[in-house]
């Protein structure tokens, strides 16, 4: 179900569209002119990101949902970077990354970025910066810690399977995302095509926390409709078997949880008839 394509792409450097990547050996810019190194292209990133107040803004958006959320250090996970060896946008997006981790104090060891498009500059990179580069595909990517998931301007069917594979109570609440605004899909996406095709987006968007990045003036398509999203505990349906097992006191503190059969109807996807079923899904 992913868009777990390993197709080859590349970037034109404003961020526009993909387009088939050339082999890399002596790429000229346009004007002809060798490419600066990308350590050196990301150093720069980082000054233009770091020179006004964006990058403190953002994490001051993260600050609250991660004291709502969890009280260890999370885990991070980052999908659909892109290259950041040869996208402006890719690039500002791994200088937010860094940022970010660096500005709440996230252990780096526990950062993990995958996407089928890095180049062999892009591994020099990202190992430059230390971060970890998952070495395969690993959707649908199960989370069994707390995790900020930062998934820039990904596929929306990525989006679900990361969802669908962690449509738990537990998981649920102690996921943070950091991507594209899923509630703009929900109102551009015919509800019963929403529904069919991605039901766990359709089911918890409109649950979810959403915080908007601020507008960055020097890195505007890198980071335009993204948001901090997460839904907190109490929003969530409970399980059915939570339901069941909990006292009347229990339920009528759970602000939601109007009826066993709402529960049933939202963590029961189509396809599954029991909670046993709801876990697996199939790897993309
Ligand atoms: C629309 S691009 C976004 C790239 C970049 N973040 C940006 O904003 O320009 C989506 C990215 O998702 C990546 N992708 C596709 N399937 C993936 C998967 N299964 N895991 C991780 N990344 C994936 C693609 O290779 C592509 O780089």
């Amino acid at each position: 179900m992913a868009s777990s394509s390993s197709a080859s792409f590349a970037y034109d450097d404003g961020g526009g569209a993909f387009k088939p990547a050339r082999p890399r050996k002596n790429r000229k810019t346009k004007t002809g002119c060798s490419r600066i190194p990308p350590e050196v292209a990301l150093e720069r990133t980082r000054q233009e990101l770091k020179s006004g107040d964006w990058l403190r803004e953002c994490s001051d958006l993260l600050l609250e949902p991660s004291q709502l959320l969890w009280a260890n250090s999370p885990e991070v996970l980052c999908l659909g970077l892109g290259s950041p060896s040869s996208s402006r946008d890719a690039r500002a997006q791994l200088v937010f990354l860094l940022e970010i981790c660096d500005r709440i104090s996230l252990d780096p060891s526990k950062v993990s970025v995958y996407d089928p498009v890095f180049s062999e500059e892009d591994e020099q990179l990202l190992e430059s910066v230390s971060i970890r580069r998952l070495t395969e595909n690993r959707a649908p990517y199960p989370l069994p810690n707390p995790t900020i998931v930062f998934m820039p301007h990904c596929d929306l069917h990525l989006y679900e399977n990361l969802i669908h594979e962690n449509w738990t109570t537990d998981r649920m609440s102690r996921l943070l995302l950091i991507a594209n605004r899923l509630s703009e899909y929900v109102d551009s996406i015919p509800s019963q095509k929403l529904a069919a095709d991605f039901p766990c987006i359709s089911r918890l968007a409109p649950l979810l926390q959403s915080r908007p990045l601020p507008h960055c003036a020097s890195h505007t398509t890198a980071f335009t409709n993204l948001a901090i999203q997460y839904v907190r505990p109490q929003d969530l349906p409970p399980e059915p078997g939570q339901v069941e097992n909990k006292t009347t006191d229990d339920i009528s503190s759970i602000a939601t949880a109007s009826s066993s059969s709402h529960s049933l109807a939202f963590w029961s996807l189509p396809g599954t008839s029991s909670r046993a079923e709801i876990m697996p899904v199939a790897s993309a």
